[in-house]
């Protein structure tokens, strides 16, 4: 079997890679030849643990390469990934499907052979048949089906979501089409993967509505957080105890900031504009985009409350920027409304990310950049964590207080226990749960 995975970004660097370590021929094509140089060179454009060994392997095996020439990699192929970007369109949030639609025309005029063309880019229902129609009209003769096949990779953890998915989803109802995909996921089935083979549109509609859904669980529990701390309840304990159904399942009931990310706040946009369009809204998902984009600007005004109503002539200390741990990018990242809102409060604001600071560069500004974690906090009035690297969870608590004005925190990713940050003498708030009170004695 040869693939061709077009769009080094990355979705099809890390499935280009990982379909190579499944022992299929993957050559990944795209039109950036600065990526391509680099790729070749052995570098890994983006951070993704684990991907830089699992490239080398299968480059020095032979069944990864790279390329800037489509039609190379495209003839012959067995099934061609179109894995380029969808960005959100200004104006009206729907995803941009230029590069989509180029590709498929691109490929269409190299194609040879029977073909599967697949979409891996998360795209609108209806966008499969599109691709289809562009193929045969570009190349009436062609032979070939096109499939969906979303990603559900998290950033940070993509590697493992690809070799141990919870699932594999399949849009396609050809049997040729079908049996090409069978062979190239071949490793899954030896682990009984569920791998669910449906129709194109359908497809397309599992990964906006498995990326809505999660979005609302993590919509709702932030919700049920603020409620928390306004009855005094914690809302860990109500996670858990909502979570032990198994109707309703423990995971994504963590509170923070807001969800950010490439997904989640394209994707929710997305479907609630589709579905506004055909006439049947989603209203649940139009509020959850409503209630996140609020909740990241509100993080603000709940420091600026932690502060006594005021951040004026106050220094921050912000640690990370990253919408979530382990990954570089800073897209739709909370950090990206809260640190200008402590800025406009007239706060003096000092920050450090383990990753995303050239990222961060890109969006935030007017901060002070730091080294490492400790350099931000000296005469800090308040100590803000955005982001839960592990780094951040084993603070020196003692050095910490010695840097700071004076000891406090908010943590809005909740890493640290409120009665034991109460004993260690800090002014402590974090999302849902009550303050902890220092025990008799400390
Ligand atoms: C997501 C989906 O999980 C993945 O299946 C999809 O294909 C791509 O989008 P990713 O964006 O990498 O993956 O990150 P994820 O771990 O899902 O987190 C998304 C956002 O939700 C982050 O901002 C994270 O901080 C937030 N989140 C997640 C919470 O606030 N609480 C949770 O309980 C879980």
């Amino acid at each position: 079997m040869r693939i061709a995975m077009i769009g080094t970004g990355y979705v099809g660097l890390v499935s280009g890679a990982c379909f190579s370590e499944f022992g299929t021929d993957v050559v990944c094509v795209d039109k950036d030849s600065s990526k391509i140089d680099r790729l070749l060179a052995g570098e890994i454009p983006i951070f993704e643990p684990g991907l830089d060994k699992l490239v080398a392997n299968n480059v020095a095996a032979g069944r990864l390469s790279f390329t800037t020439d489509l039609a190379t990699a495209v003839k012959g192929a067995d099934a061609v990934f179109i894995a380029v970007g969808t960005p959100s369109r200004a104006g009206d949030g729907q995803a941009d499907l230029t590069f989509v639609r180029q590709a498929a025309k691109e490929v269409a005029e190299v194609m040879e052979g029977y073909t599967v063309v697949v979409t891996k880019s998360t795209v609108p229902v209806g966008t499969g048949r599109e691709v289809a129609e562009i193929i045969r009209a570009t190349r009436p003769d062609a032979d070939f089906d096109v499939a969906s096949n979303p990603e559900f990779l998290r950033e940070g953890a993509a590697i493992n979501d690809f070799m141990r998915p919870d699932r594999v989803v399949i849009g396609t109802l050809e049997p040729r089409a079908q049996e090409v995909l069978r062979e190239l996921y071949r490793p899954l089935y030896l682990i009984e993967t569920p791998i669910i083979f449906t129709q194109l549109e359908t497809s397309e509609l599992i990964k906006y509505s498995a990326n809505a859904f999660l979005a609302v669980k993590i919509t709702f529990i932030n919700e049920i957080a603020d409620l928390c701390e306004k009855v005094g309840a914690d809302v860990h304990d109500v996670a858990k105890g909502i979570g032990l159904d198994g109707r309703i399942g423990r995971k994504f009931l963590h509170p923070g900031p807001g969800y950010g990310g490439s997904c989640f706040p394209k994707d929710t946009t997305a479907l609630a504009h589709t579905a506004r369009e055909k006439g049947s809204p989603v209203r649940i998902v139009e509020t959850v985009v409503d209630i996140n984009d609020k909740r990241k600007k509100g993080m603000a005004d709940k420091v600026i409350a932690h502060c006594g109503g005021s951040l004026e002539g106050k220094k921050v200390a912000v640690l990370g920027l990253t919408f979530k741990p382990n990954t570089d990018d800073m897209r739709d990242a909370p950090s990206i409304d809260i640190v200008p809102a402590l800025r406009a409060a007239g706060a003096a604001v000092s920050v450090y990310d383990p990753e995303g600071i050239e990222e961060a560069k890109k969006v935030i500004s007017d901060v002070t950049w730091c080294e490492n974690a400790y350099d931000t906090m000296p005469d800090a009035d308040v100590l803000v964590i955005i982001t839960e690297w592990n780094e951040f969870r084993g603070l020196d608590l003692g050095r910490v207080k010695s840097l700071m004005k004076a000891p406090s925190m908010v943590d809005l990713r909740n890493i640290y226990n409120p009665a034991e940050m109460a004993n260690a003498g800090f002014d402590y708030e974090s999302v849902g749960r009550p303050s902890g009170l220092a025990e008799a004695g400390e």
